[in-house]
């Protein structure tokens, strides 16, 4: 039994047969063709015990769409931990017995691992805090190499420290041979030292030119960055490069640069469903 709790847990092999059937599943999905049952009879539970719209939306439209069927707690805080006083452990170990595979959503890091201990069925990490986002991250490679495919460095801006997709990400950027600046205090080990830059958003300015992708993120938690997306810094910025940003937006990405022929973020989210998928079969078709 396979989990995905990290980028770890994908290696060049899985990244290629996912974004393989990314693709088919893309292609049938945009010629209006149907997917006939490929996972009939499996059921994908999501748990969700922090807020979502697009991650468990998509999770369980991609099963509706392999032929399986989708149960789920959407707000787990409310019938687990805050008032029955149920362990995130006796959860997982009675309710996956009932699924064949679970996506999970939990606030502390470290969660997705001790589901994954007493799991019966593969755990798919939605977030686990400010950990790993494995799929989010799965999900912005496979737009890049859609869009960009030619992209070297990657540039994260906004509040890196309480965002897990940075940390999931940089197990892919490794394998695609890229060079990640951030910034904020954020140190990822994945990464050998000349592949990664540190940088103030103060200086951003200074950097931004040499970004193929500029990767935006929202405050989270008490997240302090007062990044803006303006036309100075569009303006700045390569004429081929690409805006991402994993939703939902803040004020670091006015609406108005959805008109900027770079803007990728529609496509990104777009993606996200065919990633999904791709991801469901390679758990439990093969
Ligand atoms: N990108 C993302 O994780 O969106 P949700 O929080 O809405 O699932």
């Amino acid at each position: 039994m396979k989990h995905i709790l990290s980028g770890h847990d994908i290696n060049e092999t899985d990244i290629k047969d996912i974004f393989q059937s990314a693709d088919e599943f893309k292609k049938l999905l945009e010629e209006g063709k149907k997917i006939h049952g490929l996972l009939p009879g499996k059921t994908l539970a999501t748990i969700f015990y922090d807020p979502s719209t697009r991650t468990r939306i998509g999770f369980e439209s991609a099963m509706l769409k392999l032929g399986g069927s989708t149960v789920s707690i959407e707000n787990a805080r409310n019938s687990t931990d805050d008032l029955r006083g149920e362990s995130l452990e006796d959860l997982i170990k009675t309710i996956s017995t009932d699924v064949d595979v679970i996506a999970m959503r939990h606030p502390e890091p470290g969660s997705a691992v001790r589901a994954s201990k007493v799991s019966h069925c593969p755990i798919i990490n939605c977030s686990d805090g400010s950990n790993e986002s494995p799929i989010q991250a799965l999900q912005d490679m496979y737009t890049i190499q859609h869009r960009k495919p030619e992209a070297k460095v990657v540039m994260f801006v906004g509040d890196i420290i309480h965002n897990p997709v940075v940390s999931s990400f940089v197990h892919f950027a490794e394998i695609f041979d890229m060079h990640v600046i951030y910034t904020g205090a954020f140190s990822p080990q994945q990464l050998p030292p000349g592949r990664h830059t540190s940088i103030s958003e103060a200086n951003l300015g200074s950097y931004i030119s040499q970004a193929d992708v500029l990767y935006l993120l929202g405050n989270r938690l008490g997240g302090i960055s007062k990044f803006k997306l303006t036309l100075d810094y569009l303006t700045a910025m390569k004429k081929d490069a690409i805006v991402m940003h994993p939703f939902p937006r803040g004020k670091e990405l006015p609406i108005d640069i959805d008109l900027d022929y770079r803007a990728a973020y529609f496509e990104q989210a777009r993606n996200g469903m065919f990633i999904r998928m791709a991801v469901l079969d390679h758990l439990l078709s093969k």
